[in-house]
């Protein structure tokens, strides 16, 4: 039996030491289960073909990689439509232990199509295909994790205050609820928020990014093939934003979750009050990762290399801003460069890759603009800054030093390969300069000094903190934000609460 990295060699085209990095049409050729790849909406139990369809691109080549469907704003309201006869005529009354057995069998069938969900994930997306099969795994762990949450929601019995009365309370599902998941995690975010959804009990309708919707589709049709009812997971591709909105304008959707920018948060926020929506909102970040003069620096740099250059710098939790107490600054700055040096950036599909390309043309301009503001306000290269040459999005894995706190890259989320070192000189600096932001979604520092460590972790103004570590996202563990990053928590039990309403029912005059 071959090793993951001899099969991922095969897949890649590599034998015997020469290269041979397939195009996606080849790779999309060798899907095990083909029927995976599907360009179609899923409305009301059965896949929609649309004469209207918009391009997705394969970020590695800037070549279109496929068509989907293009729903518009009927396609929406009949999905809204079939999830609410859905939930309300059977859904809402299964027990939660057949809707956790049939996430168990999602779950199964998510790992024995790992590989193929990989191949499409890594091409739309842009991550490495290594990536991309870390990404399966994780987003698969929201499904065993909610699987079990399901039968673990309980109520109480409260002791009441009114004599021959007994109060006791209990969870039901919130109803329809709007999914629109960003692309930087194709597959986790939507198991993160559906897996709730439908260990709850809810129908969803999702409005997948429009820069990778084959994965949701892909995972989809492994849901309904795992027993889920299919008009309890609607599926809706669009570029047109007016129809999508639906979601958060239509009073038969009781909830939206989202995950995406500030802005566009914001905007769903002000619509879903219109008819009083549950919304739960992980918006942007502005991650301070603080590395003070007791830290073990190799750890720290690990740490950094881990939470700053996961795919490719795009993630909400990715370190924004590198601050470095100053005694410790210039070793810090040498080991870290040292490492990033190693990165090798290039297509998501050549198994020597670390560092895919971004998801497209204006990620790569946000990156370089952020590096040119730095530079004319006194920061230093370190390594890479640029765009590497080609038809791919890939920017070269970028170190600055001298960062200060005018620079863009102070204030706003760069989301791609880019970590400014700032350097500080005492402990409140570090605090306040961490919490000078509107954001407030993770905060990471490194200290060998409990005190320090508990100090530290209590003032961040953030809804994650990773002390001594990059990695802090887990099904189990709750994730978002305060401040503008948002509000609601996944993963974890509190993320099945958000898709779920209490209701407390009085049983008196039992004396009667
Ligand atoms: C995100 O970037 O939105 C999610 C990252 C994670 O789950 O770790």
């Amino acid at each position: 039996m071959s090793t993951l990295t001899e099969q991922s060699q095969q897949m890649n085209g590599v034998q015997n030491g020469t290269r041979n990095i397939p195009s996606h049409q080849e790779a999309l050729s060798e899907l095990k289960n083909p029927s995976l790849l599907i360009h179609d909406a899923f409305i009301d139990g059965q896949w929609s073909k649309k004469g209207n369809t918009f391009d997705v691109l394969d970020p590695s080549t800037s070549t279109v990689l496929g068509k989907v469907a293009n729903c518009d704003l009927a396609d929406f309201q009949r999905a809204i439509d079939s999830a609410y006869t859905a939930q309300q005529e059977y859904f809402a009354a299964t027990t939660a232990t057949t809707r956790g057995s049939l996430l168990r069998k999602w779950f199964d069938l998510i790992i024995a199509n790992t590989d193929d969900l990989a191949t499409i994930l890594c091409l739309e997306n842009g991550k490495t295909y290594a990536e991309a099969r870390g990404e399966i795994v994780y987003a698969a762990s929201f499904v065993s994790w909610f699987a079990e949450e399901a039968t673990r929601a309980y109520g109480l019995t409260i002791p009441s205050s009114i004599p021959h009365t007994t109060l006791l309370t209990v969870k039901e599902p919130i109803g329809v609820c709007g999914i629109i998941t960003p692309w930087n995690f194709p597959a986790a975010m939507i198991t993160r928020k559906i897996a709730p959804a439908l260990a709850a009990g809810c129908a969803v309708v999702i409005k997948p990014p429009s820069e990778t919707p084959f994965t949701s589709l892909a995972l989809t049709k492994l849901a309904v093939e795992a027993g889920l009812p299919p008009k309890t997971i609607q599926v809706c591709p669009t570029k047109d934003r007016q129809a999508a909105t639906e979601l958060a304008t239509n009073p038969l959707v009781r909830k939206i979750s989202f995950t995406g920018s500030t802005n566009v948060g914001k905007m769903l926020a002000k619509l879903a009050a219109g008819t009083l929506k549950k919304v739960s909102l992980e918006l942007g970040g502005n991650a301070p990762f603080i590395v003070f003069d007791d830290a073990d620096l190799d750890l720290a740099v690990e740490g950094a290399m881990f939470c700053k250059f996961r795919c490719s710098g795009q993630t909400c939790v990715c370190a924004n801003r590198l601050m470095v107490q100053k005694g410790v600054a210039k070793e810090f700055t040498r080991k870290l460069v040292e490492k990033v040096s190693q990165l090798k950036t290039g297509p998501s599909l050549d198994p020597s890759t670390t560092q895919g390309p971004l998801v497209n043309r204006a990620g790569v301009e946000k990156v370089k603009a952020h590096i040119e503001d730095a530079i004319s306000k006194g920061a230093k290269i370190e390594v890479g800054g640029d765009a590497v040459p080609g038809k791919g999005f890939l920017f070269a894995p970028t170190v600055l030093s001298s960062a200060t706190s005018d620079m863009i890259v102070a204030n706003e989320e760069t989301f791609g390969p880019l970590a400014p070192i700032f350097e500080f000189d005492t402990e409140a600096d570090a605090v306040h300069l961490a919490n000078k932001t509107e954001f407030g979604l993770a905060g990471y520092f490194f200290s060998r000094d409990m005190g320090r460590c508990m100090r530290v972790a209590q003032k961040l103004q953030v809804g994650m903190v990773g002390v001594n570590t990059g990695k802090i996202s887990a099904a189990e563990a709750p994730f978002g934000g305060v401040k503008e990053s948002g509000y609601g928590r996944e993963g974890s039990s509190y993320g099945l609460e958000e898709y779920q309403v209490l209701k407390s029912v009085t049983f008196g005059n039992q004396n009667k």
